[in-house]
């Protein structure tokens, strides 16, 4: 019977990997060496990554590729991407020398507030509640003159406070829904800190007010946290170019026009394959968000959330062709930032904006709008064409020849009989076996 383990984060590294080594790996010392052989070398470099978290053990590598030739708004980059998927860099770079020579992508942002809310339990009068709220809304502004005093030199800061009755949804339910601007700053610990003091304020004064008083009745605040749903924090991204310029030796261009339109209309009316089309998009929404050291858990739950919005989920690209124009756009809610939080710590974060030009906010909005469109793009193009698999099992060839563990020779001459044979798990490991033998 395994003991619960106390006071486990105060144990140091090397006493961590050895109770678990002992507790669950049989004292496996396979185990322990490979944790141990991901360490860096390089001691402060892994303090910092030690640091990040509670109870690190080791380093968990993922590759960091790059998808050259993005036309974004006239400007020519080449994006970093952070994603185990063998075949999504290939095909964003593919995508984007597709529309190199179309015009390139055009992005941009609609807006850019963000929200939090202070969620109250109230079962007095609403009009007193109301009335207070009122009364006391400047003082809960004045609240943040500490916290926003930097921020508000910016030009960011608090945009809005007001109150909503949501006792329709659940009895004697408030909130204060709070609106910012974050400017280059993601914002959740700004958020998070002005909300929390609003909330203090506002159960302080409640606590004196008379209304309350009288009627023994005061709010109550439940919890007080930033919304990952940023429908108001919205970026857009296009591209277009005439049907003409779509053929390729698979396919007409008109013809594929209407197939790829069709494609995004199945996404747009059944949420299986929605939610399908919108992983394809993420694949690269992700790799980017990885790569610039932003949170892809809060991108993740506001964007599906946003593909949710008018009840049904649905596909968050849309295509059409009018006059022989065939136009592709996406639309994203994207809270990010270029300051603050990982982006300043991790090295290969700097690198990342550094390869980047050094975006703001809204330019990275923008960027991984586009990767999400891109990604999107290369899907349904090898959809209704190829199929998927041709390309996928051609970048997954690796994985298995690594496997495999196959020398250098075996390699090039699997790659070789690849080239010309469709690639599956079995066949790949028939050729080698038969090379072998
Ligand atoms: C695979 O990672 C992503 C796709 O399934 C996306 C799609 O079906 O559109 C190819």
């Amino acid at each position: 019977m395994i003991k619960p383990v106390s006071g486990f984060s105060k144990k140091t590294k090397v006493d961590k990997i050895e109770w678990l080594a002992e507790t669950y790996l049989t004292n496996d010392a396979g185990a322990i060496s490979i944790l141990k052989k991901y360490w860096n070398s390089d001691e402060k470099l892994q303090k910092l990554h030690d640091d990040f978290i509670e109870n690190t053990i080791s380093n968990y590598y993922l590759p960091l590729g790059v998808a050259p030739n993005f036309l974004i708004n006239d400007e020519l980059l080449t994006l970093p991407m952070v994603i185990e998927e063998s075949s999504v860099v290939a095909a964003a770079s593919n995508a984007a020398k597709f529309w190199l020579d179309k015009g390139g992508f055009w992005a941009e942002v609609i807006s850019t507030q963000k929200n939090g809310q202070v969620h109250l339990n109230f079962f007095g009068t609403e009009e007193n509640l109301i009335n207070f709220f009122s009364e006391v809304k400047p003082k809960l502004i004045e609240s943040l003159h500490d916290i926003q005093k930097n921020m508000k030199q910016r030009g960011g800061g608090l945009v809005d406070i007001i109150i909503k009755n949501s006792t329709q949804a659940l009895q004697g339910y408030y909130q204060l829904h709070c609106t910012f601007e974050t400017l280059d700053a993601m914002g959740a610990n700004f958020i998070n800190s002005c909300l929390e003091e609003i909330a203090k304020t506002f159960e302080t004064e409640a606590a004196a007010h008379t209304t309350f008083i009288d009627n023994d009745t005061f709010p109550e605040v439940v919890l007080s946290i930033l919304s990952n749903y940023v429908p108001e924090c919205l970026v857009r991204a296009k591209v277009s170019c005439h049907t003409g310029q779509l053929s390729s030796k698979h396919i007409d261009g008109k013809s594929f026009a209407e197939k790829f339109v069709r494609a995004v209309a199945i996404a747009k009316c059944e949420p299986r394959r929605a939610v399908t089309h919108n992983k394809g998009i993420m694949n690269g929404v992700d790799a980017l968000i990885l790569a610039t050291g932003n949170d892809f858990r809060a991108v993740e739950a506001g964007i599906h959330a946003y593909a949710s919005k008018d009840g049904t989920y649905t596909s968050l690209t849309d295509a059409k062709v009018e006059n022989d124009i065939f136009s592709f756009w996406i639309e994203l809610p994207l809270a990010i930032g270029t300051v603050g939080g990982l982006t300043s710590l991790h090295p290969l974060v700097k690198f990342a904006f550094d390869l980047l030009q050094k975006p703001t906010a809204k330019e990275l909005m923008k960027i991984v709008a586009v990767v999400g469109l891109a990604q999107n793009f290369a899907a349904i193009r090898s959809l209704i064409t190829t199929g998927i698999q041709k390309g996928h099992m051609k970048m997954h060839l690796m994985n298995i020849l690594n496997q495999l563990d196959t020398t250098t020779t075996e390699k090039n001459m699997v790659e070789i009989h690849f080239n010309k044979n469709p690639v599956s798990h079995s066949a790949v490991v028939n050729y080698v076996e038969k090379l072998r033998s």
